[in-house]
């Protein structure tokens, strides 16, 4: 007969106050404590002192007695602040004597423990950090039980042991409730299916397994700090994590919320004692069935000992728990344990990540327009943002969004991944677990119903089901994704498309292939999506946790950290600009009227809707909602917008020093070292500056030094920067709106018109007026000729071969200076080489440079001849207190590095030509059209009328970004950063192909 079968002993108080004098010679009061199968009995010493001492069951094996009063003794030993009693000797020096009753002929064991002091566990308040504390007590625990060995540990058919779990598994018949015993079978299955085959990889050792809360002791004065455990009765050999798992399940059967009690009490015990994945995986599975074998042994000895109450007492609970248990995804539970655990919530999923993120780099369009250049609202479904008034009917909020895009001119709205949203406090919602699913698992991507839906990815159908319950999915589309062969991984990855219309259901099927960019269906109405605003709920899946046709699309807030895992951020696939999900109070027009009121009024603002940008990556600008627009007009920002290696340098030098020229330092002659290295042989002197008008200022005052005169000859419609000596030699500005016309020290040379119609000679002859000007007003001619190499502000003029060379040669041989302006035009811009002027075969002596030179960052020089260089040094200092700085030095250094290495002069010629020819070719078909000229990535497109200023109007609204420019705005400029793709000019030539289709009279 086993102990469970036998009754438990029945001594009285008087027996046992004379069997304690007679083995343990002291005097004590008794009084009963409960126990299931030992007689537990209080005793007070008349010294004082406390003991428990437990009259064990006539059938207990001594043997399992002596084992525990031996693994006590280790306890003690290895770690005595486990606090573990240990049994008192008797009077004859045994650890565990035996008496023998009087009415029965069964011999029972005896021992007698010391009282722990405390309170039982049983007894005090709930809290976190005392579920932590009983955590990492059980790993102190755990850790001083590996070094305990002894083959009366090895108990295979103990009943307790979690091992052993299936042991008990006839015992379900003796449960009454069929709901109950269904609850219980589904457990065995689930044991059997997710445990079984893991048991013998499980790292083993002899185990406690009874962590109860009449078990654990907390101190008397401190209800969060362990004293200690009693009760060695289950101690048997086993898997490591069933101590772990057992008192999990018992610190759920009261607990509020279980992720939170579980996290506590897992962190609390792998903070000192780590677990290997697997143990984690199955702790919630393996806490289950301890519950299991409770209510099933309980159930069993219930028919034996139907009066015996102690025995069924703790079987509601541990249903009840059960059933919460039986609610939640198991699958959820193993990624929560293991993440919590520490460890990747499944075997590989960082790699799955890694290939999701990299997937993501060559994702197509989610919907049929491109959401990254589409403009964007941004919704938000928490209590007291705009619209949420209207939520709880979607009809009326459909009504509200559709006429809020409307206002903000938007194609789609996105409602963002994480939001804990205050309206999901639905039954659909709520968990088992003790909170509402609020937190938002996927992007919306509100859209008109119809909109196409599209893979971004290749792809397999997983599943395609009509999720029609109010308020889910309604039509649901879930796709597979394989890893990314060379990730290391080709473990799947999922996506999810949720709020479709019906189509889908039909049209596709599972196991079907998709390729990238495939229409897979369309945004449903609020008729069949749910009941929703029409939207996209677009999620990403590192795992299907077993789901079939469905997917949790929201979670409880204490459980992100782990959902993150499971559903990463859908926007590593989409790929939207940050921006997009964080909503700027700072629109355009609050800065429009704050900047009227602080800035000059003379400063200008691109477009009649104008832009505010906050990021810069490449060939890309961002707007203050994330909208993405191809930038066709920098060429400042030659080698792309926040070009990491010029950053870096930049970054990195203004950590170290940045002082002036006046000291020395290396950056700054290296640098110009290289950069006259690109320049023709008789320019061996460099100036730093920090603008292109600096820059030409410097020159002008060179020339005139060198040449003892004033006179300067330029070119019309030239711009050569801002000061007052600038504006006055650039017709550009003086013969404009607000110029005062040209002053009599400045000749202008005639502009080539683009298709030039006349020989060379016509227009050099303005040349030889100008210098004969010169001599008429002052005597002895000009002291410069400046011109850009292709006029910029002129219209994008490229200057008829000869001109340039012949026109600098005429004025050098009238004593005065050439001086080429490549600020707009050179660092190989034009395709063609590093400078201009080397394609026009001109000579000049002066050459000036900026705008691109430092990616954006100021700075500028003048590169001139060592004679120009010496008769400037007349004694008068030149101190610039910027220029030629150290971290301009540095700056200017990469960006050299940046056009070298990525051959980017090359690039320009090759994507600039292709560009040049689509748009001829497309100029074919209008002859609004006059003209197609430039080099490299320096293109006109000459329209007639207003049309050109139009074009870029209907450009930016298309999220591409142009400007006109020539004497009368008509000419088209397209001048990007460098690294503008093949790609990149398609996507502007199917703008500029609608614009003209739209426009072009
Ligand atoms: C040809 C040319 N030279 C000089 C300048 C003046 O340069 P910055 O604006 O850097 O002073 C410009 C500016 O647009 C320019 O286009």
């Amino acid at each position: 007969m086993s102990e469970f079968a036998t009754p438990v002993p029945a001594f009285s108080d008087a027996e046992i106050q004379k069997l304690v004098r007679e083995i343990y010679g002291i005097d004590a009061a008794a009084s009963a404590l409960v126990g299931d199968r030992d007689q537990n009995v209080a005793l007070k010493s008349s010294t004082g002192e406390k003991y428990v001492l437990k009259i064990a069951n006539a059938a207990e094996d001594v043997s399992i007695l002596a084992l525990q009063a031996e693994l006590a003794d280790h306890l003690a030993a290895v770690d005595p602040s486990l606090g573990i009693a240990q049994a008192v000797k008797s009077l004859s020096g045994a650890s565990i004597p035996q008496i023998t009753a009087k009415d029965t002929d069964g011999t029972h064991a005896v021992r007698l423990l010391p009282f722990v002091e405390g309170q039982l566990l049983a007894h005090t308040p709930r809290t976190l950090s005392q579920v932590r504390a009983i955590g990492a007590y059980l790993g102190r625990l755990t850790r001083a039980l590996q070094s305990f060995g002894s083959p009366v540990a090895h108990r295979p058919d103990f009943m307790w042991s979690l091992d052993n779990a299936t042991g008990v598994e006839s015992f379900a018949g003796d449960i009454l409730d069929p709901a109950d015993r269904a609850l219980v079978e589904r457990e065995f299955f689930r044991y059997k299916l997710r445990c079984k085959p893991h048991l013998q990889g499980l790292r083993k050792s002899v185990l406690y397994q009874d962590a109860n809360d009449h078990n654990i002791i907390m101190q008397a004065d401190d209800p969060d700090s362990v004293a200690a455990v009693i009760d060695f009765g289950d101690v048997a050999y086993g898997s490591t994590v069933n101590d772990l798992a057992i008192a999990l399940a018992y610190l759920l059967l009261d607990a509020d919320d279980i992720y939170a009690t579980a996290r506590a009490l897992i962190s609390g015990y792998v903070g000192v004692c780590p677990l290997q994945p697997k143990e984690l995986e199955i702790l919630f599975d393996l806490a289950a069935m301890r519950l299991v074998m409770s209510v099933c042994i309980s159930s069993n000895r219930a028919k034996d000992f139907p009066d015996n109450d102690y025995l069924t007492i703790s079987q509601a609970p541990a249903l009840a728990c059960l059933r919460r248990l039986d609610s939640l995804n198991r699958e959820f539970l193993s990624c929560f344990a293991r993440h919590v655990g520490g460890c990747e919530i499944f075997d590989g999923q960082r790699n799955v990540l890694a290939s999701i993120r990299s997937a993501g780099k060559s994702a197509r369009s989610l919907l049929g327009i491109d959401i990254q250049s589409a403009a964007k609202s941004l919704v938000s479904m928490r209590e007291g943002a705009r619209g949420a008034e209207y939520i709880e009917d979607q009809s009326q909020y459909t009504s509200w969004l559709t006429e809020c895009m409307a206002r903000e001119g938007s194609e789609i709205a996105l409602g963002t991944y994480l939001e804990d949203r205050t309206c999901y406090q639905m039954d659909q919602f709520q968990s088992e677990a003790g909170e509402s699913r609020s937190v938002h698992l996927g992007v919306d991507v509100f859209a008109p119903a119809g909109m196409s839906v599209h893979t971004p990815l290749d792809a397999t159908v997983v599943s395609v089901t009509n999720n029609d319950a109010a308020l889910d999915y309604g039509p649901t589309i879930i796709l597979a994704h394989n890893g990314i062969p060379g990730e290391g991984t080709k473990q799947p990855f999922y996506t999810l498309y949720g709020h479709l219309s019906l189509t889908c259901l039909k049209t596709l099927k599972p196991g079907q292939k998709l390729a990238a960019g495939d229409k897979i269906a369309e945004i449903g109405d609020i008729s069949v999506n749910g009941g929703w605003a029409p939207h996209l709920h677009f999620q990403v899946m590192t795992s299907l946790l077993g789901e079939e046709g469905n997917f949790f699309g929201a979670c409880e807030p204490s459980v992100v950290d782990v959902w993150q895992q499971i559903t990463p951020d859908p926007n590593f696939i989409m790929g939207l600009a940050p921006e997009s999900f964080k909503y700027d109070p700072l629109g355009p027009d609050q800065l429009l009227e704050e900047r009227s009121q602080l800035m000059g009024p003379s400063l200008s603002v691109s477009y009649d809707k104008p832009l505010k940008i906050v990021r810069g990556k490449g060939a890309y600008l961002y707007d203050h909602t994330g909208r993405q627009y191809l930038d066709c007009v920098n060429n400042i920002c030659h080698v792309g917008h926040a070009n990491p290696r010029v950053v870096t340098a930049m970054a990195k030098q203004a950590a170290i020093l940045n002082t002036n020229t006046r000291y020395l330092h290396e950056t700054i002659l290296t640098y110009s070292d290289r950069l006259l290295a690109t320049l023709p042989d008789n320019l061996e002197v460099i100036y730093f500056v920090c603008s292109g008008s600096e820059a030409n200022e410097l020159a002008l005052r060179m020339a005139r030094n060198a040449t003892g005169r004033e006179d300067i000859i330029t070119l019309d419609w030239g711009y050569h920067g801002n000061t007052a000596g600038l504006i006055d030699i650039s017709p550009y500005k003086f013969n404009r709106k607000g110029g005062t016309g040209r002053k009599d020290h400045v000749h202008i040379a005639k502009l080539p018109e683009a298709q030039a119609a006349e020989p060379i000679d016509h227009y050099l002859e303005s040349v030889q007026q100008g210098i004969l000007a010169s001599i008429d007003r002052c005597g002895d001619g000009p002291a410069a000729m400046i011109a850009e190499s292709i006029s910029g502000c002129g219209g994008q003029v490229v200057l008829p071969d000869g001109y340039l060379k012949s026109a600098f040669e005429m004025v050098q041989r009238a004593g005065g200076v050439a001086i080429a302006d490549e600020v707009q035009v050179g660092f190989g811009r034009t395709g063609k080489g590093m400078w201009s002027f080397v394609e026009q075969g001109a000579r000049p002596d002066i050459v000036t440079m900026g705008k691109p030179m430092g990616n954006g960052h100021p700075v500028a020089a003048v590169a001139t001849t060592r004679r120009i260089a010496d008769a400037f040094a007349n004694g008068m200092e030149y101190f610039n207190s910027f220029g030629g700085n150290p971290v301009s030095m540095a700056t200017a250094s990469a960006v050299l590095s940046e056009i070298e290495d990525k051959q980017l002069i090359a690039h320009a010629d090759a994507v600039g030509s292709y560009l040049m020819d689509e748009i001829r070719k497309m100029s074919a078909e209008y002859p609004a059209i006059m003209d197609v000229r430039g080099r490299g990535l320096f293109i006109g497109v000459e329209c007639t009328g207003t049309l050109g200023g139009d074009i870029v109007s209907f450009a930016r609204d298309r999220a591409i970004l142009l400007s006109t420019d020539g004497p009368h705005n008509t000419v088209i400029k397209i001048k990007p950063p460098m690294v503008f793709s093949y790609a990149d000019a398609d996507t502007l030539m199917a703008v500029l192909k609608d614009g003209f289709a739209h426009l072009s009279p």
